[in-house]
């Protein structure tokens, strides 16, 4: 072998400490980056380098990976994807809850609730997955994307009244959509069965769908109908769905809600337990006992409190309680969530327990469920991964920081089939996060949401420095990442 080539390398980090992403304990160890690729990982002190980062007393890890977002359409409106950036993601699965940027095309009509989560309806313009795909391509953002195609963006497309089942012409009309995404290279379908667009589909419309998905070794992630009072018929579903259909699930932002559901983590997780020793069931979870989404009168009555992070209507209430806007408006708060549709909430509907449990299940993998185009936006979008590992990780000892890292790197990697990433081996691509274990934290607050996190020191993408110091490179390595390629 070439000696020379074999000593050097593009960028080398020397001196920290490795967590692979695995679970592994961490390693003294350098790293060495040639291209998009790590070369080296070990004693490497004698290598050459085009360049050095000191990573003494810091953390070498495999780029976080958020495996639940709706960034769909932050990849074109901030390349740089700032709030997830910023937090050592150099990774994201976008389509979740049913809802995907493509392929829907509206022309003008404002998009429905929850499609507005994404944007605005000229942003709808992808007739085919392919096309959205090929965007991307072309102005690559700086992390890298995976893509699931959303049951809710299906139907809005193939039927003129979602308010029902589709009916067999519709079906196959939306099976062939989905076949075309999958041909381009989609990882999977997602559903968001509490939504208006979706909640009319019953079980064997998804299934009819998941199983196209599945043929073409996809997966099937869902926001299930219910996380409430009946989730143990929803998870039942959402099982039955996967074993007839064939393919693998994940149920999106595990959680009890409702005061009434509070402690049932436990009964849930053991349903969890039962099911995957027949089938392959994943889930994700973010760090907060307060969820969001857009504003829908009947979770006002289940949460404890309401924030609104945006609304059309009236703009100037973001960020403000939805009680003290009542109490100013003189109406009900229900009537008052009704005055601002379309808009966005944050509704505190569990309980501490219940998330450190779920969290702990060591089958969970992170996602923060960030919303990033509202105004006042939960401060998940900012704040998750650090809060795992700094507050949950460290602070607490709820799990170790190399378990933390496992379930926002290798896991997560693995249950979405992102080949060569989520964990730091030879030959795997450099995606890498350094941090320091005893200052990474979240910033963001219910109040002030869009603080970026401390101690992420470095973030990587296939081989280019994306962030450094806590500034942004302008480097835009990014790639669509399409299922098995
Ligand atoms: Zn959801
Ligand atoms: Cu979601």
């Amino acid at each position: 072998m070439n000696e020379t080539l074999e000593n050097s390398c593009d960028i080398l980090f020397t001196g920290g400490e490795v967590i692979d992403g695995t679970g592994a304990e961490r390693l003294r160890a350098d790293v060495a980056v040639t291209g998009d690729r790590i070369s080296a990982i070990g004693d490497l002190g004698a290598w050459r380098a085009g360049q050095k980062i000191d990573a003494n007393g810091r953390i070498v890890a495999p780029g976080f990976i958020d495996v639940h977002t709706h960034d769909d359409n932050l990849l074109f409106r901030d390349a740089d994807m700032t709030p997830k950036t910023s937090q050592g993601v150099t990774s994201v699965v976008v389509g979740n809850c049913g809802v995907s940027l493509a392929p829907l095309v509206l022309g003008g009509a404002p998009p429905p609730p929850p499609m507005d989560l994404l944007g605005n309806s000229a942003d709808y313009r992808f007739e085919r997955f392919g096309d959205y795909l090929d965007a991307l391509d072309a102005t690559p953002p700086a992390a890298n994307a995976a893509f699931l195609i959303g049951h809710s963006t299906l139907r809005l497309g193939a039927m003129s009244d979602v308010t029902r089942a589709a009916n067999g012409g519709e079906i196959d009309a939306m099976a062939k959509v989905v076949e075309e995404a999958m041909r381009s290279g989609a990882t999977g379908f997602s559903t968001g069965l509490i939504y208006a667009p979706n909640k009319a589909a019953p079980t064997d419309e998804i299934v009819a769908l998941a199983q196209v998905a599945g043929d073409a070794g996809g997966m099937y992630v869902t926001h299930m109908r219910d996380e409430g009072a009946d989730i143990d018929k929803s998870l039942d579903e959402t099982f039955e769905i996967g074993r007839r259909a064939g393919l693998a699930v994940v149920v999106s932002h595990h959680k009890c809600a409702g005061r009434e559901n509070h402690g049932r983590s436990a009964e849930t997780l053991a349903r969890f337990d039962s099911a995957r020793a027949g089938q392959k069931v994943g889930l994700d979870v973010y760090p907060y006992t307060a969820g969001s989404t857009v504003i829908m009168v009947d979770m006002v009555d289940a949460a404890e409190r309401v924030v609104i992070t945006w609304s059309e209507a009236r703009p100037e209430f973001a960020g403000r309680d939805l009680a003290d806007i009542a109490a100013e408006l003189g109406c009900s708060a229900r009537d008052a969530a009704a005055q601002l549709i379309p808009g966005g909430a944050i509704y505190f509907l569990m309980d501490e327990g219940d998330v450190r449990r779920i969290l702990a299940y060591p089958h969970a993998m992170v996602g923060s469920d960030g919303l990033p185009h509202d105004a006042h936006p939960h401060p998940r979008l900012w704040g998750t991964f650090p809060r795992v590992l700094g507050h949950y990780a460290r602070d607490l000892g709820l799990i170790s920081l190399e378990d933390a890292v496992r379930r926002m790197t290798g896991l997560s990697a693995e249950q979405f089939g992102l080949k060569d990433r989520g964990v730091l081996r030879q030959g795997g691509f450099a995606d890498i996060t350094m941090f320091d274990p005893a200052t990474i934290i979240d910033s963001a607050t219910f109040e002030q949401p869009m603080t970026p996190a401390a101690g992420i020191d470095m973030v990587m993408v296939n081989g280019e420095i994306i962030r450094q110091e806590g500034r942004v490179t302008g480097a835009r390595p990014g790639r669509a990442l399409r299922r098995n390629v």
